[in-house]
């Protein structure tokens, strides 16, 4: 699905539902990144970001954390740091490391993927973590890395999913990932502590420019040694910053002010379901809503002419087919969802 190109215009939209990735950054954040002490990243010489990337090890409970560019940035520096060629991630079939990542760590690592049938959560059962293991044979790859997501398109796994796939991939010598790029999304849903969510994985990845509101950056966290491999890494992918500060301080402030209402922007997507799924010609399940995004199903043909109609009136959706995502954020509440609704009424009436 491609997510690009539908807001080209000079005019800010009224209301944007592709992704929670559209936020402008608030006042309060913009006021911080004004007032963030900076230095040189690359010599280390950040306290912006070394606040950051202290403070982010300890909220997810990891000896030390990394500030990346983004989500692909991070998770790319976590298979390369984890696998060397010829050797194999296990992952979910529909996960983004291995659909939407451009296959970087195939491209720049010699790593292959063994993608797996997923759960409808988005979780892999332990049975076939096991049976995708390779045999120590020389015919095979090495499997080496197991990547799990959680969230994972708006659905969230329980935390004995990720334990149990956790475990199972340890007892078999796997090192485990999350891409945990909307794990606060997670957390909030099932209202644990994110330290609880990943501590069963060696390295986790959190977006920070996601629902969380920030403009730029995603968080690396792991072992020392592990995140000592990835900054080297980071530097080969051209990923070293400098004044890096400024944007780590809207990392900070969405840490601060933007975990806890992920819960209102859930209470806005379940809004939006309801009233979708009162609309004849929409198809929408609110009982499926879990986080922020409501999948919908309009009749058949509908999709890209409903998206062009809300266009013409600066709602934007990505709608290639009748299949459609919608994300509730930030810049999206109430009244923009009761907006929305109001106009895809109106197409449909
Ligand atoms: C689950 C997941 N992981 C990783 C990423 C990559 O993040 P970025 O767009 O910052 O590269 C995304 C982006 O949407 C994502 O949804």
């Amino acid at each position: 699905m491609s997510y690009v190109g539908a807001g080209k215009s000079n005019q800010a939209p009224l209301i944007d539902m592709r992704s929670d990735t559209v936020t402008q950054p608030t006042e309060g954040m913009r006021a911080a990144m004004l007032a963030a002490p900076v230095g040189d990243d690359v010599y280390g010489d950040d306290p912006t970001v070394n606040e950051l990337q202290d403070r982010a090890a300890r909220l997810l409970g990891k000896e030390a954390a990394l500030f990346m560019a983004s989500g692909t940035q991070s998770n790319l520096a976590a298979m390369l740091a984890h696998c060397q060629r010829g050797e194999e991630i296990l992952c979910g079939a529909d996960y983004h490391v291995f659909i939407d990542e451009a296959g970087g760590a195939s491209v720049l690592g010699g790593i292959m993927f063994a993608p797996m049938a997923m759960n409808t959560d988005g979780s892999v059962a332990p049975e076939t973590i096991k049976r995708t293991i390779k045999p120590d044979d020389e015919h095979c790859p090495i499997s080496r890395m197991l990547s799990l997501e959680n969230s994972w398109h708006g659905q969230v796994q329980p935390l004995s999913a990720i334990t149990n796939a956790a475990r199972c991939g340890h007892e078999h010598g796997l090192v485990v990932h999350l891409d945990g790029a909307r794990m606060m999304n997670a957390v909030v849903r099932l209202g644990i502590s994110p330290a609880d969510l990943v501590a069963d994985v060696d390295t986790v990845s959190l977006c920070l420019s996601k629902g969380l509101g920030a403009p730029v950056g995603t968080i690396l966290a792991g072992p020392k040694s592990f995140i000592r491999r990835a900054h080297r890494i980071r530097k080969l992918v051209g990923g070293g910053m400098r004044q890096a500060g400024v944007l780590a301080a809207a990392g900070l402030y969405a840490l601060d002010h933007h975990i806890d209402r992920l819960a209102s922007d859930h209470d806005n997507a379940l809004r939006l379901a309801e009233q979708l799924a009162a609309i004849p010609g929409v198809t929408a399940n609110p009982a499926a809503v879990e986080t922020n995004m409501v999948f919908v199903d309009f009749a058949e043909g509908a999709g890209v002419r409903l998206r062009d109609h809300l266009a013409a009136k600066g709602i934007l959706i990505v709608a290639d087919s009748d299949h459609v995502r919608l994300v509730t954020h930030l810049d999206c509440g109430v009244p923009e969802v009761d907006q929305f609704t109001a106009a895809v009424r109106d197409f449909f009436t």
